[in-house]
This record gives structure tokens, sequence and C-alpha cells, in this order.
């Protein structure tokens, strides 16, 4: 038995891109420069981390009120844009993938820093999918910490060593190979180099290739 596990933002939905704009704002509202560059590092990372890095790169020191106000203020512009989300922000082929893989009775779980996770889920109407749900309101440890697929693994009762993880963030691909999982980037090759295979988008991912994934003995 394999467990199948998705991250969500810039996997299984757009939202990567709502992400970054809403960063992106916050970071030039405070007088800190913001990057394509630099948002690829807060990829699959926490709310909190993800703070905490613009402030370190603007060099920036802030009190603790003012820490948890600016949290707020992304996560409301954030919510902004995904409050009308609906089944076409789906990236392609993502429905056809969890079919498949829930017509070979594979396990499927999701694997996300975020704390908006169920509700996309619910939005995009994919929940059903899924064995397990394990998001940013359960891990202690933020992806590069492999806590959050290991967590996956266990709810699924896979063992780590059967879980094939797909992931567009560097952290995700870390935390998946610090699990002792297959690592599937879904992306740039340049940016996920570390994976065990990279493609752009699950358009290019084959039926067989799954099929070797599901039985690797064949
Ligand atoms: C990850 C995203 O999935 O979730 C990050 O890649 C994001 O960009 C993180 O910061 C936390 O998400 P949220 O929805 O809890 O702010
Ligand atoms: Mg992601």
């Amino acid at each position: 038995m394999n467990g199948f596990i998705f991250d969500l933002d810039g996997v299984i939905v757009d939202t990567a891109k709502y992400h970054y704009q809403a960063w992106k704002q916050l970071a030039n509202k405070i007088g800190i420069e913001f990057s394509l560059d630099k948002n690829e590092q807060l990829k699959g990372v926490s709310r909190v981390e993800s703070l905490k890095k613009i402030l370190h790169w603007g060099q920036k020191t802030i009190s603790d009120d003012e820490f948890t106000a600016l949290m707020t203020e992304k996560n409301d512009h954030y919510l902004s844009f995904i409050e009308t989300m609906q089944e076409d922000e789906i990236l392609p082929d993502v429905s056809k993938v969890l079919n498949y893989l829930s017509s070979k009775n594979q396990k499927i779980a999701l694997g996300s820093a975020s704390k908006n996770a169920v509700g996309i889920l619910e939005k995009v109407n994919l929940t059903q999918f899924f064995d397990a749900i394990v998001d940013g309101n359960q891990v202690t440890h933020a992806k590069p910490d492999p806590e959050v697929f290991l967590n996956a693994a266990i709810q699924m009762h896979v063992q780590p060593e059967d879980c094939i993880v797909f992931e567009d963030a560097v952290a995700g691909i870390q935390a998946a190979n610090a699990a002792n999982m297959v690592s599937i980037g879904i992306g740039d090759v340049d940016v996920l180099h570390e994976a065990d295979y990279v493609f752009k988008d699950f358009t290019e991912m084959s039926l067989d290739f799954l099929d070797k994934l599901i039985n690797p003995k064949k």
C-alpha cells in the first residue's frame, strides 16, 4: 500500500500567486523590497516563519503587537483572493491524478503548511479524495522539517518509505527527502533539483509513471 501526499498551494491549486501578491504588498508597505527570488524561499514556509524571514531581509525589528497585526493583515488580504475561489482554480490534471490514484485504491493525504487548507479544499470541492489532512494547524515544525509528511504517513497507516510527495517548494522537497519519501517536484527543474523527479505540471505526468510509483517492482 502506498500513500500519496499532496502539498496544497502551488500543487493542487494556483494559490501560490496569491501568497506572493499578499506578501509583496505587505513587505513593500513596511519598506522592504520583495522579489520573485525571495518569494521562492517563502514557498512551503509557515506564515510566522515567512514574516520573520521578510523582516530579517529588511533588517527590521518590530514589536510583538505589530508582528501580530502584520500577520493578520497579510492573511486578510490573502483571504480576499480566495473568497471567490472555485473549481476552475484547480491546477491542470490534478483531478485526473486524484481520480486515478483513488481508482487504484491508493491512500491520499494533504501535507500543507497552510492554516487555510481545509477551507480551500472545500471551496474547490476536493475534500472527498483525502484519507488524511495534515495542515498548518497540526504541526509545530515548519518544512523543511519532515513532521507534516511523517504525520500524514501515520494518519494513512503507511510507512514513510512507501509514501510519495508532490511539492512545488524547495523546503517541501527537502522535507520529503528528510522523511525518506519519494519526492516529486512540480515546477521548475532548476529550482527543484533536489527532488527525485520533477515535472512542470501534472499534464506532463503519464499514467504509466503513476503505475510505476504504485508498483515499483513490476
Ligand atoms: C504554504 C505556502 O503552503 O502555506 C506558503 O506555500 C504559506 O506561501 C504557508 O505562507 C502558510 O499558509 P497560510 O494560509 O496559513 O498563511
Ligand atoms: Mg506549495
